[in-house]
C-alpha cells in the first residue's frame, strides 16, 4: 500500500514537473500580454511577467524599419533582420514573429539552418531564390524549389533549411514565424563555432574528416 503511495506521490510530481516545464508559446488567455523586464505595474500570467494592459500603448505592438535593407557585407552574403518579442513587446505569447532578409548579388545565402520553435513562411519580394529543407532521418529527403517575386515557400519546424541567392541582382525576402522567439541554430557555426570547440576526434569521425581539415574549419568560425 504504501508502495503504491509512493508510486502516486511521484507519479503526480512527475505529471506537475512536466507541465511546469512547457516551453511551447502557449494560446493567450486574455486578449494580450505585453512582456516587461521589471516587476513594476506587472501581472504574472502564463509563467511571463506582463504589463497591466491598462496600461498597455500602441507602441507596445509597433515597430518601424523593415523597409530598410540589411547590410549584406559579410561571409554568406546575406542579414536577417528580426521583429519577435525582443522588438515587440505585446508579441509576448502570441506564438507569432517576422524576419526581413537581405541577400547579396550572385550567391548571398542564409546558410543551412533550423528553428528549434518554429514553422516559417516565406514570401521573396525581389530576386529569385533557390530555397531548400531537408526532412528527418533515416530519409532526409530534400525538397527544393526555385522561387521569384511573389513566390511562397514554406519550412516545417525544426528542419534545416537554406535560401541562396541565383539572380544577379539583390533579392528580398520577409517570412512569418509561428513563434514569439523563433531561436536559430546556424548548423556551420553550432558544429565547427561552438563555445568551447568539439573535441576535433568527434567531428572528424562524424563528418568522415580529416582531424586537421576539422582543426581548419574550426578556425574559421
Ligand atoms: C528587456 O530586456 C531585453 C534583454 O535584455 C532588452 O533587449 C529589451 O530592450 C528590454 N525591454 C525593455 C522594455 O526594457
Ligand atoms: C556594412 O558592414 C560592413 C562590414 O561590417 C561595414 O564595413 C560597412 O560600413 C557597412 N555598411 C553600412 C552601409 O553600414
Amino acid at each position: 500500500m504504501k508502495g503504491v503511495q509512493h508510486f502516486l506521490v511521484f507519479f503526480s510530481l512527475l505529471i506537475l514537473g512536466v507541465t511546469l516545464a512547457s516551453a511551447s508559446d502557449p494560446s493567450p488567455l486574455q486578449d494580450f500580454c505585453v512582456a516587461l523586464n521589471s516587476t513594476k505595474h506587472a501581472v504574472f500570467v502564463n509563467g511571463k511577467l506582463c504589463k497591466d494592459p491598462k496600461l498597455a500603448t500602441a507602441d507596445d505592438f509597433f515597430f518601424s524599419g523593415l523597409d530598410k535593407p540589411g547590410n549584406t557585407s559579410n561571409a554568406v552574403g546575406s542579414r536577417v533582420t528580426p521583429v519577435n518579442v525582443d522588438q515587440i513587446p505585446g508579441l509576448n505569447t502570441l506564438g507569432i514573429s517576422l524576419v526581413r532578409i537581405d541577400y547579396a548579388p550572385n550567391g548571398g545565402q542564409n546558410p543551412p539552418h533550423t528553428h528549434p520553435r518554429a514553422t516559417e513562411i516565406l514570401v521573396v519580394t525581389k530576386g529569385t531564390l533557390y530555397v531548400g529543407f531537408v526532412t528527418s532521418n533515416p530519409d532526409n529527403r530534400l525538397f527544393t524549389k526555385v522561387l521569384k517575386t511573389g513566390d511562397v515557400f514554406v519550412f516545417p519546424v525544426g528542419l534545416i533549411h537554406f535560401q541562396f541567392n541565383i539572380g544577379k541582382t539583390n533579392a528580398i525576402a520577409f517570412a512569418g514565424l509561428s513563434s514569439q522567439n523563433p531561436g536559430v541554430i546556424t548548423i556551420a557555426n553550432a558544429v565547427f563555432g561552438s563555445n568551447p570547440a568539439i573535441n576535433s576526434e568527434v567531428l572528424a569521425k562524424a563528418f568522415k574528416l580529416d582531424k586537421k581539415m576539422v582543426e581548419y574549419l574550426q578556425t574559421q568560425f
